[in-house]
């Protein structure tokens, strides 16, 4: 696809719910989508490291999707195209070797859904989206979501959005080799518009809070430190290890099973870091609980309050933070009508999550973005998100 027709096809998408998509898909295919998945990105308002915990987590989906255009095909070839990248994939479904890049998870979602028993056709398929990659919020889950979405739907299978996050969570573990909770699929998968989604990871149940935010004029910004996240997967394995070896030693199932008292009390057990590791994990439990209350009362300020804490947390028990992120989090806190700031995602870099009244986003831009370029010599990025719904299949 030529450069100029991304172009085009954006501007009008961004507006237009996306019209181009299934002309793109017409004009490369030869033949007409029947359908349209799209997958939404996340951010994490709270509850971090929680999910693999079987904690609680707090995440919004975002108004960056992935859509798939897809149609079946007669026989058991998948043929996936990526409108962005300008590049191609084809696999059989039944020998579907592990491949690096996007592909990896378009053709791992095809596996899990095999290995899964599901039944499926072959496809051809159009990728394309606009979730910023790389910066922890959650592309992979979107891809993968949307064309879980899109298989079982060029079939006419009607699977649960939780199966489908499930089998999508399965799909980055165990084929991509992610091994990620299943906060991201499941937000991707699960989200309503203008709420927030509360997991509990252990039951997998969910609640949907409506937020008040919006109705306060307070902004959801996400602000991408652009620092490579290069460490993350290494360290994010050491973490996880690091409280299942916690876990352990407190003779519990997984960190959910403990507070921040029973954790105090066992300290003696626990070598420092895995004590720190476990404290965060009880900690950011019970703020998440505490967070959701604050949402059901439509208090920004109390939600907020916990954010900073979070991050804190994160940064001296947890140790994921980095000193840009803690530098965009301390700019934040000084800054005018911003509510609460964290760091989301796995850390190590990435993005952080700020509430910030609408009226103050300039100055947001001024006393945050800029004071961090001049100060780190990296040019921060922002996205002003709203809280989207999650996948959505429509006809063509
Ligand atoms: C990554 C993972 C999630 C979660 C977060 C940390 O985003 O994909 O499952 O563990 O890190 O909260």
């Amino acid at each position: 696809m030529p450069a100029s027709f991304r172009a085009i096809y954006w501007a009008r998408t961004m507006t237009a719910d996306r019209p181009c998509l299934p002309e793109a898909f017409t004009e490369g295919f030869g033949r007409p989508p029947q359908l349209v998945a799209e997958a939404p990105g996340r951010v994490n308002l709270i509850g971090e490291h929680t999910d693999y915990n079987e904690g609680f987590v707090l995440p919004v989906a975002i108004d960056r999707t992935v859509a798939v255009a897809a149609a079946a095909r007669d026989d058991s070839l998948v043929s996936v195209r990526s409108l962005d990248y300008g590049e191609d994939d084809e696999f059989w479904l039944d020998e579907i070797p592990p491949i690096p890049g996007w592909r990896g998870y378009v053709r791992g979602v095809a596996w899990a859904m095999r290995e899964d028993g599901q039944r499926l056709r072959g496809a051809d398929l159009l990728v394309s989206g606009d979730v910023p990659q790389g910066a922890g919020l959650s592309s992979s889950a979107a891809i993968e979501v949307a064309v879980a979405g899109a298989l079982a739907a060029v079939v006419g299978l009607e699977l649960p959005r939780r199966q489908i996050a499930r089998l999508a969570r399965r799909a980055e573990n165990d084929f991509v080799g992610v091994p990620c909770g299943i906060m991201d699929q499941f937000a991707s998968a699960l989200s309503r518009a203008g709420h927030a989604l509360l997991i509990d990871c252990r039951s997998e149940t969910v609640e949907h809070i409506p937020l008040p935010f919006e109705r306060d004029a307070v902004e959801i910004v996400v602000v991408d430190s652009k620092v490579p996240r290069r460490l993350g997967e290494t360290a994010y394995s050491v973490r996880q290890q690091e409280c299942r070896e916690a876990a352990k030693l407190l003779g519990v199932a997984s960190l959910r099973d403990v507070d921040g008292a029973i954790v105090g009390r066992r300290r003696d057990r626990l070598p420092d870091a895995v004590y720190r590791r476990a404290r965060h994990v009880a900690s950011e439990n019970a703020r998440v609980l505490a967070a959701a209350d604050a949402l059901r009362d439509g208090d920004a300020d109390r939600f907020g309050t916990m954010m900073y804490e979070s991050h804190g947390s994160l940064r001296d028990d947890f140790e994921v933070s980095c000193p840009e992120l803690d530098l965009l989090v301390e700019l934040a806190s000084k800054s005018d009508g911003v509510a609460g700031a964290r760091l989301t995602g796995a850390g190590f870099g990435g993005c952080t999550v700020n509430l910030v009244r609408g009226d103050s986003i300039d100055s947001f831009r001024a006393q945050v973005i800029e004071k961090y370029q001049k100060k780190t010599g990296l040019g921060a990025e922002m996205h002003v998100c709203r809280a989207a719904g999650g996948l959505k299949v429509t006809d063509v």
